[in-house]
This record gives structure tokens, sequence and C-alpha cells, in this order.
């Protein structure tokens, strides 16, 4: 807490790490005073309920509306003001809507949602590709009370299929087809199958017909959203008050096992966390343009194509397309065209683009942006050297989870500027009491340059996930340690934090991996491979890449080995083998090699031993093998990689 005695202290960083430690110390009366950023219909009567731990409950009591703040809120002052701006360069539209004409096709597309019969608490899955009608779905699905989950158009009709199941949906929103490169993708087709494998049938299936595909309709099902927007024009539809702690959406993310897990986020402690990381963390205000590059299928897309620009009263930039098309210089004349002041991306995005010519970051007016944010992987420090050099304009790495829907460690310059050091994504952001702890014993490392499990004392703060969806006993066995008198959340990542209190991520502890930003769980890929009836058993892994950060690298024991014993069919059966992986999950899942092997590596205890087989695929020693059954299976996969 602010010192009234002693004059404000000029040691560097002193004034965020006390903001840090009221954050946790004095906790309630400082989320009580962020909680004033959003608009409440009615106000909490208690900050934080942790008497079930780990259970939190933000803002009990409390009832609001996250499109009400997202949207009708700015109405007053900003309705001429921009606050969609769409960009395809996929299909060559541009298009802004102010805040007024959102706050229109919000309510059509609301009304048309209740005419399709979806009540408050309802489940609405959005299989979309990055066009307008995904937000205003999403917008429009959290104005009625219902929860929307969105899944990545990149996947394939096995993965939407288990989400379908999952969530449960009465309405499933989609589009004829996504576009790539100037590829049309269909989507129709996709969605068909996997409402044929899905136990759920939905009630009802909007189509937002784009023009790019051809699809088939199935009668009494699938409606045009076209002619319902018609119907609805000018139609008022209220925002439904719900309680701080109602859900606002469950989105799917990967772990351990093959079935992916629902992380469902409340209302009130999200707006409030989000309104807090625009002004601490991202420094964006009311009138600018925030871009993020991200896709609303993920994380970042809810939390920063969405919902944290338009809860401040920004517009936001959403792009359809890729970063090097029609060259690199496009997402640049976009911070131009639209004086951005607030970009945010991932690595991979940038590790493309230092492939194309540089001279096309130097090529706009960049004088409004003042910091890309970079987070979703880790950060290389060639690569952000040369962002930063690239651009001119500060770059700020930031580290978080689909789990937490906002930053965990970065630089807070909106509290007190710091510097950033290379290969960390900063310090514990305000809220979080984040912690190192030894896998093995499970004690908590104190010291500077110990490598530990990076985690979270409960409570979490606001924002983060309240529970797997319908599964209680899923979130707290998976996420959570009891430590007598204390509960800790693990985020599965390792990490060393040095003198200054700067963490360092090194990667994850469990069968997660990252491509190009994009979290894929390698037991889903195993699940996958092991359809195809050649296969015997399965390892998937990932393994260091320089473009994608890493690439999922798959072993395989064929039933009959013969079938492989030719270089030319071993090829053969690697495509069919991609191309289940392609059909199934969707070609983002889909391994960069399928290699076949006589034997995989295991325990004599039958586990598989994948921390060993990963680290001969990237040239590492392969640590303690004292418990392996079998050596030569290890040696097979590293005399396999061994360059000839
Ligand atoms: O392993 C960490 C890595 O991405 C995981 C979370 O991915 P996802 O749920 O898709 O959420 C992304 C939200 C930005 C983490 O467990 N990760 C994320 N950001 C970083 C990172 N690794 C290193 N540095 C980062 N900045």
């Amino acid at each position: 807490m602010a010192n009234e005695t002693h004059p404000q202290s000029a040691t560097p960083g002193a004034a965020y790490a006390r903001f840090h430690q009221r954050s946790l110390t004095d906790r309630d009366a400082f989320w009580s005073e962020q909680a004033a950023l959003i608009d409440w219909h009615t106000p909490p009567t208690q900050v934080c309920d942790y008497s079930n731990p780990p259970f939190a409950r933000w803002f009990v009591g409390g009832t609001t509306n996250l499109c009400h703040n997202a949207v009708d809120r700015h109405l007053a002052t900003r309705g001429d003001q921009a606050a969609l701006i769409f960009v395809s360069t996929e299909t060559n539209q541009e298009r802004t809507y102010t805040y007024s004409q959102l706050h229109a096709e919000v309510q059509r597309m609301a009304a048309t949602l209740q005419s399709l019969g979806v009540v408050k608490g309802d489940r609405v899955l959005l299989y979309m590709p990055m066009i307008p009608e995904a937000a205003f779905a999403m917008l429009a699905c959290v104005r009625i009370g219902a929860l929307h989950s969105v899944v990545f158009g990149g996947f394939a009709s096995v993965s939407l299929a288990s989400r379908i199941d999952d969530a449960q949906p009465t309405v499933i929103v989609s589009a004829d087809a996504g576009s790539r490169s100037g590829k049309v993708l269909p989507y129709k087709p996709l969605l068909d199958e996997a409402i044929l494998l899905a136990a759920h049938k939905p009630a009802k299936v909007l189509m937002v017909d784009r023009g790019l595909a051809t699809f088939t309709r199935v009668a009494g099902r699938d409606e045009d959203y076209a002619t319902w927007r018609e119907q609805h024009a000018g139609t008022t539809v209220p925002c439904e008050w719900v309680e701080s702690t109602h859900p606002s959406y469950t989105l799917y993310t990967s772990g351990t096992t093959g079935k992916p897990k629902g992380v469902q986020r409340d209302t009130g402690g999200y707006a409030v966390a989000l309104a807090a990381s625009m002004r601490h963390i991202f420094c964006g205000n009311p009138g600018e343009t925030y871009f993020s590059t991200s896709d609303i299928g993920w994380v970042v897309g809810h939390s920063y194509i969405i919902y944290a620009p338009l809860l401040t009263g920004m517009a936001t930039l959403m792009y359809e397309g890729l970063p090097t098309r029609p060259d690199a210089a496009i997402w640049w004349s976009l911070v131009e065209k639209y004086k951005v002041t607030v970009m945010f991306s991932a690595p991979t995005a940038v590790r493309v683009l230092k492939k194309s010519d540089p001279a096309a970051l130097s090529r706009h007016d960049l004088s409004t942006l003042r910091a890309l944010f970079l987070a979703g992987e880790p950060l290389d420090e060639p690569t952000a050297q040369w962002i930063s050099q690239s651009l001119g304009r500060p770059i700020i790495d930031n580290y978080w989870q689909t789990e937490t829907g906002w930053p965990i460690l970065t630089i807070c310059n909106g509290v007190e500027p710091a510097p950033s050091k290379f290969g960390s994504p900063g310090k514990a952001v305000y809220g979080y009491d984040v912690k190192l702890f030894d896998e093995n014993t499970g004690e908590e490392l104190h010291g500077a340059g110990q490598k530990g499990v990076v985690a979270i004392e409960g409570p979490l703060p606001p924002g983060c996930m309240q529970t797997v969806w319908r599964d209680d006993a899923r979130f707290v066995n998976t996420y959570w340690k009891s430590i007598p008198g204390r509960m800790v959340y693990s985020t599965f990542d390792w990490g060393i934090r040095d003198e200054d209190g700067y963490y360092f991520i090194l990667g994850r502890t469990d069968d997660v991996i990252n491509v190009a930003g994009h979290r894929l769980g390698t037991r889903e890929i195993e699940e996958s491979l092991s359809s195809h009836a050649a296969v015997a058993e399965v390892a998937v892994v990932g393994v260091a890449d320089a473009l994608k950060g890493q690439v999922a690298m798959a072993f395989v024991v064929l039933r009959d080995a013969s079938r492989a014993e030719k270089p030319e069919d071993a090829l053969k059966l690697e495509g069919e083998m991609m191309k289940v992986v392609d059909e199934q999950l969707g070609a983002v899942a889909r391994p960069a090699r399928v290699r076949f092997v006589a034997a995989l590596p295991k325990t004599r205890s039958g586990k598989l031993l994948r921390r060993a087989i990963q680290a001969v695929c990237e040239g590492r020693d392969a640590g303690d093998l004292t418990t392996i059954e079998d050596p030569s299976a290890l040696y097979q996969i590293r005399d396999l990689l061994a360059p000839r």
C-alpha cells in the first residue's frame, strides 16, 4: 500500500513491487478498485469468496453483462466511433462497424438465436472463420446469458464432434467456408460429418453464407442467417443481467489426456480482469485501435480481439488472411491506415515475417504504434532482436494460458515502466501469486536460478477459469495440489526465476505441444493415428523447430512391420497416416513426420519414455535411462534421425 509517511522510493521496480504486493495482501480492496472499470447493474456485495478452495467466486452478489460493457455502455459517448474493423485479404473485404452498428448487428444475431430457441445458460457452439458474424455471435450469446463455445476453424470433424458432445449446444453457428492463401476451405462438410459422429445433435445450425462454397442444407435443422437477419431488422434485445459468477463461455484446450477440457469462464471477474489488463499491461485507451492477429478460436482472440478492446471503448481490428499476403507489409499498412496503437501477435508470425523482405516493415508510418505484445510460445532472442530493431518499437513478451484468460507474467508498463530481459516474459503480474515448486519433492523453491514447475497459489485472480465445464472433479484433480493450509495451481510449465524476479519459461511438463503458437495435445494426435488399421502402437512428441517453435513427430509400430520395409511403401503409409490426422483433427495437428520403428522405448513397467524420445529427436542427451526396458528402441529412433 502507498506509504504516506515516506516519500515514494526512487528504486526502479519498487512501485510495481508494491502494486503487486498489494494485489495479494490487500486483495479485496485492490480488486474492488479495479471493479469500478466496468458497469454493474447491481454492485457486488463480496469481492472474493474463497470459502471452498480452489473454487474462487469473484464479485459475488453483483450482476452485470459482458455485452453491455463491451457495446451498449459506449453508445452514448462513442456510438459513431469505429468498434470493429474487419479486413480480409482473402476475400478483399474491408468494413468498419461503429459501436451503434455493432449494437444493431449483435441484437439481430441475439434475436435470431432466441428465435432458434436459445435461452440463458444454453450453449451455442461457433465453428467459424474470422468474419464479423463470429464477433456478433459471441457478443449476442453473452448478451442473452447463453455461453459461447468457439471451436477453432482449423479443427476437423473428430475434434469438433468431441467438443459438440461435451458442450451439448442448442445451436451451432457456422459458415460455408473459410479461406487461406486464396484457397477456399469449406466448413460445412466437416460440420455435417462432426454432427453425424457426435452423440449430441444440436436443434439448429445457423449458417452464414459468404458465397465462397456451395453446401447442402439439412431440412428442418439448417437455417440461413441472412433470412433471419432481415427479419430482425431493428429488433431490440435487452441485455440479460446475470450474476457475476454466471459462466460467459467455455473454450476447449488440450491437456495430458486425449479428451479436451472445457475451460469455463465467469462474467464479472473476466470483464474486470480484461479491463484492468488494458490499463496496466497493454496501455490501450478508449478511441484508439487495437490489433490482435490471433484467431477467435483461441483464447487470445477471445480476450484481445473481442472483449478487452471493446470493454475499453477501443476499435478492434479483425484480420482474415496471412501476414505475408499480398506481401509482408500488409499488417504494417493496416497499422498505418487505422492508426493502431497496440498490437498483439505471436513469435511464430514474426519468424514468418523474418523470412520476407525486411523493407516491408519500414515502408509504412508506424508512429502511432506504442508496443507489440507477443505471447503463446517462447520468444527466442534472435526473433525478439530482429523485430525490435525492424519496428523500432518496444516488444513485450507475455506468458499465460487458455486457463487464465489474461497474462500471468509480463511487464506492467501501465503501472511502472520497466526493462525487458531477453528470454523472459517478465515478472509475476498483479493478482497472481506465482511460485516455483520442485517436481519431485513438492517443495517450494525460493532461490534464484532454480528450475521448478511454475505454479500459482490460490485463489486464482479474476478472469481465470472457474472450473472445467461440467467436471469440477477434473478441475481439482488436474490442476490443483494441496500443500498444508493452501492450494496451488500448476501451469504445467517449467520455469526459473532470477534474482530480480524475472521468470524464464522452459517448456511444458506434460504432453502438450505448441506448434506455431497452437496448443495441441500429443495424446489426441496419437489417438487419431491409432485409428489407422495398420498401427499397433504410436508415440507423438514435440520437437524443436526453427520456424514453428515445435512440430509433432510421430513414431509408429506397425502391426505388420513388412508394410514399411521398402522406402516407397513407408512413404505411402506415412502419407495415409497424415491424411487420417488431417481429416479427423485438422491439418494444424498433422505430424511433420511419421516414422516407423520396431518398438517404442518404455520403462520396465510399460510407461512410454516420451521425454527420452523428445531429447533424442532434439539431439540432446536422453537423461537417466536406468529404467528403460529395451535401449535399442531408443537407438533405433536416434539412428533413424541421424543425418545420412
Ligand atoms: O507453455 C506455455 C506457452 O503456451 C501455453 C499456453 O497456451 P494456450 O493455452 O494456447 O494460451 C496461450 C495464451 C497466450 C503455456 O502453458 N506459452 C504461452 N505464452 C508463452 C508461452 N511460453 C513461453 N513464453 C510465453 N510468452
